[in-house]
Order: C-alpha cells, then sequence, then structure tokens
C-alpha cells in the first residue's frame, strides 16, 4: 500500500493506449490512493467512464459543466496531491504548452497546485516532431515531470519511441514522486559509455567489446530521478531513449571523448565515467588500407589521453568524479590506486572473476569504494538496480 492516503487525479487523453488508463487507475487504487478520473471527449472514443468510475468509486469528470452543474475544476486541482496524465496526447501537451483551456482536464491542469506527472503516447513521428520536444521541454520547465516513453510496436504498426510507460511503471514513478526521488533535480550529469574505437586505418580499429548497457542504466536512472545528462556515447549497438532531459554526443576516439568531456565537464555537478576508452591509439592512422604483406607486422602505438585523470586534475570543490575499474586480478588494489590517481571521490569495481558482470552482460556485480574504505558490495543484479546503487551513493557525495 504504498500510496495510502494519497489522492491522485488521472487524466485521460484520447489515444489508444486509453485503454491501459484502467490498468493504472486499478493499481492506484490497489496501492491505496483516492482516484478521480477526468476524461477528454475523445478520450470517451477509446474507452468508456463506466469503466473509470467502476474503478475509481468516483464519477468521472468529462466537461466543466453538464448546463445546468458545474463541475468545480478549481476544487477538484486543489483536492489532488498528484496529477497525473496517462496518456498525455500531442494535443493536449499543446494545450498545457500554451495555456489553452477548452476541456475539463486543461481547466484542471491550470488550478492544480500539486505536482504534474505526464505521460505521453504518441506515433514515433509526431513524438520527434520539434513542436512536439518544444511543447515537452515547456511543461518540464513550468515544473511538471515527464514519465518518458517507452519503446516498442505502435498503434501505427511502427517500431520506436512513443508508446506510453506501461501501468506498472508509472506506478513506480509515483511512488518515486512521494518517495521524493526527484533528488536529482536541478543537477547537471556528465556520463560517458561505451568503447572508443581507434582507427588503424579506413576499415580497421582497436576497440573493446563494451556495449554501453551499464552507462545508459546510469543515464536513465539519473533521468528519472530529475537531472539533466549529456551523455558522450562510443560507438554502440544499443538503442538510445530520448528524453528531453538527455543530450547525446556520439563519438569514435577516446580523442574525440576527451574534447566533448572537456567542454561538458565545467558545467557538471557530477560526472560518471562508465566508459571503456581505449589506453593507447594507433600512432598514425593510414589513409588508405594497409595491404596484407609481410607474415608479421608492428604496430606502433601510442597512449591515449586519461580522460578521467584529466578530469579529476581539474575537478572543483562541490563537483562529484565517479569512476570505473574493470580488473582481473588484484581488483580491490587496483581499484583503490586508480581511485587515488584519477581524484576519483567513488570508484565502482567490476571484476572480471564474477560471472554475468562486468562487460556485454546485463547483469553486474559491483565494490563501490571510496576515501573512507569499501562502502559496498553488491550482489549480482540487474544493471538497473546496479545504477540506482551507484546513484544513491553519488548524491551521498554532493
Ligand atoms: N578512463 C578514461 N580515459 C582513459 C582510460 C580510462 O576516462 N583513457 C576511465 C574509465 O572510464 C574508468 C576509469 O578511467 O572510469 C578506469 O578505467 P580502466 O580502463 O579500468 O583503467 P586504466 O586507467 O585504463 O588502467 P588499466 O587499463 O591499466 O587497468
Amino acid at each position: 500500500m504504498n500510496l495510502q492516503g494519497k489522492k491522485i487525479i488521472l487524466g485521460i487523453c484520447g489515444s489508444i493506449a486509453a485503454y491501459k488508463s484502467a490498468e493504472l487507475c486499478r493499481l492506484f487504487v490497489k496501492s491505496g490512493a483516492e482516484v478521480k478520473v477526468i476524461m477528454t471527449t475523445s478520450a470517451g472514443d477509446f474507452i468508456s467512464p463506466l469503466t473509470l468510475s467502476t474503478l475509481s468509486g468516483y464519477e468521472v469528470f468529462t466537461s466543466v459543466h453538464d448546463g445546468s452543474n458545474w463541475s468545480g475544476h478549481v476544487e477538484l486541482g486543489l483536492w489532488a496531491d498528484v496529477l497525473v496524465i496517462a496518456p498525455i496526447t500531442a494535443n493536449t501537451i499543446a494545450h498545457f504548452a500554451n495555456g489553452l483551456c477548452d476541456t475539463m482536464l486543461d481547466a484542471v491542469y491550470l488550478s492544480a497546485k500539486c505536482t504534474v506527472l505526464f505521460a505521453p503516447a504518441m506515433d514515433l513521428d509526431m513524438w520527434i516532431h520539434p513542436s512536439t520536444k518544444s511543447n515537452v521541454e515547456k511543461l518540464i520547465s513550468f515544473g511538471n515531470v515527464l514519465i518518458p516513453v517507452e519503446h516498442g510496436e505502435l498503434a501505427s504498426g511502427l517500431v520506436g519511441f512513443g508508446r506510453m510507460a506501461e501501468p506498472a511503471h508509472i506506478l513506480d514513478f509515483v511512488i518515486a514522486h512521494f518517495n521524493k526521488h526527484l533528488d536529482l533535480s536541478g543537477k547537471n550529469i556528465l556520463i560517458t559509455a561505451g568503447p572508443t574505437h581507434e582507427k588503424l586505418d579506413p576499415v580497421r580499429f582497436i576497440g573493446n567489446s563494451s556495449t554501453g548497457k551499464m552507462g545508459l542504466a546510469l543515464v536513465r536512472e539519473c533521468l528519472e530521478r530529475g537531472a539533466s545528462v549529456e551523455l558522450v556515447l562510443g560507438p554502440v549497438t544499443e538503442k538510445i531513449f530520448t528524453h528531453p532531459n538527455l543530450s547525446v554526443t556520439n563519438i569514435m576516439s577516446a580523442d574525440d571523448m576527451m574534447k566533448a568531456c572537456a567542454v561538458h565537464f565545467q558545467n557538471a555537478d557530477i560526472a560518471i565515467m562508465a566508459a571503456a576508452v581505449a589506453d593507447y591509439r594507433p600512432i598514425t592512422e593510414e589513409s588508405q588500407k594497409i595491404k596484407k604483406s609481410d607474415d608479421e607486422i608492428s604496430l606502433k602505438l601510442v597512449k591515449t589521453t586519461d580522460i578521467a585523470a584529466s578530469l579529476g586534475a581539474i575537478k572543483q570543490p562541490g563537483q562529484v568524479l565517479v569512476g570505473f575499474a574493470l580488473e582481473t586480478e588484484n581488483e580491490l588494489e587496483y581499484a583503490e590506486k586508480k581511485r587515488i590517481k584519477k581524484n576519483f571521490d567513488l570508484i565502482i569495481l567490476n571484476s572480471m572473476n564474477d560471472k554475468g558482470a562486468g562487460i556485454g552482460t546485463s547483469t553486474n556485480k559491483v565494490t563501490i569504494i571510496g576515501s573512507e574504505g569499501i562502502i559496498l558490495a553488491t550482489q549480482l543484479l540487474p544493471k538497473s538496480e546496479i545504477a540506482k546503487i551507484i546513484v544513491d551513493e553519488t548524491i551521498k557525495h554532493i
């Protein structure tokens, strides 16, 4: 009963995803919340008010008045502890962004004093349209909280971002809101992720098998807690989600990554160095493909810049720097040496000796080390859970 005693207004707009709102309403009620539902007229084309009134136990509001009775949008707006609009359409987002008011939901939105969480649902092209982007950014700038769209099959048959978050995820978001887990709101976070590719010639490179999964899990966790994230990302095949508070710089080499980090570190409150950066690059990059010749050839390599150490050297008081260490032997000793050398506040140790942990897996097992020594050692967990633990520890160092 995580929402015991909470008062929720559930706004529903006209989208095919509206059928999921019934499940969401049920989850809220099951979690102990009192739920009142407002539907736009077009929402009624997708789901019946009777379903929602039965699930919530309250009459469903659809218009500001019914000719003779006033619905009391101001009272309703003041009654709620939180206003959750799921699904919200591009049309209603545009209304909210511009203060338009021709539905009961618009009127309650403008009257509400509580936090507004909104879970968009639309087709992928609508979602990435500059108009939608700009309207969503406006809503966020008003202090409303975006529940990010999810990736998958859309009503049009296309596959991409635009699906409304699953009801269970929306429930988590609302619970997190009440648990004040938007604890990174207003913080700028720089995250590096993925491998780097150091080119030998136009078709070959030196790289590693990092997939960027750990870094991307950290990105998602920070965004869910209200941060703005600058992601500097090496070449990965992993799908990258979109979020109005996420900006991505795609890079290839350690040198490119260094340049991007140098720009973004200045404004960062926290930097998390999750990338697997190549330590060496070929001394020259051939302009033409290297032709097969002798039985043996030698490659001359030079060190790349140590990005983490460079940032550690210019770290200002108040900035928190978190690094990773991937080790195969003397793990704790090497990790602690790296922490000191690179001026990390925290170092996250991955051991290649732990099955299911490290590069390429969906799970990880880490030991977090700070100046006070080992802070904690996790079990093998999904990377999303590891990201939560890392962010929790990082926040303690702000
Ligand atoms: N790192 C970096 N730039 C580099 C090398 C590493 O920013 N050129 C960062 C990684 O993102 C990680 C930390 O430094 O957060 C440690 O990386 P790791 O590869 O374990 O350590 P190295 O310093 O490269 O040492 P070694 O490979 O000898 O263990």
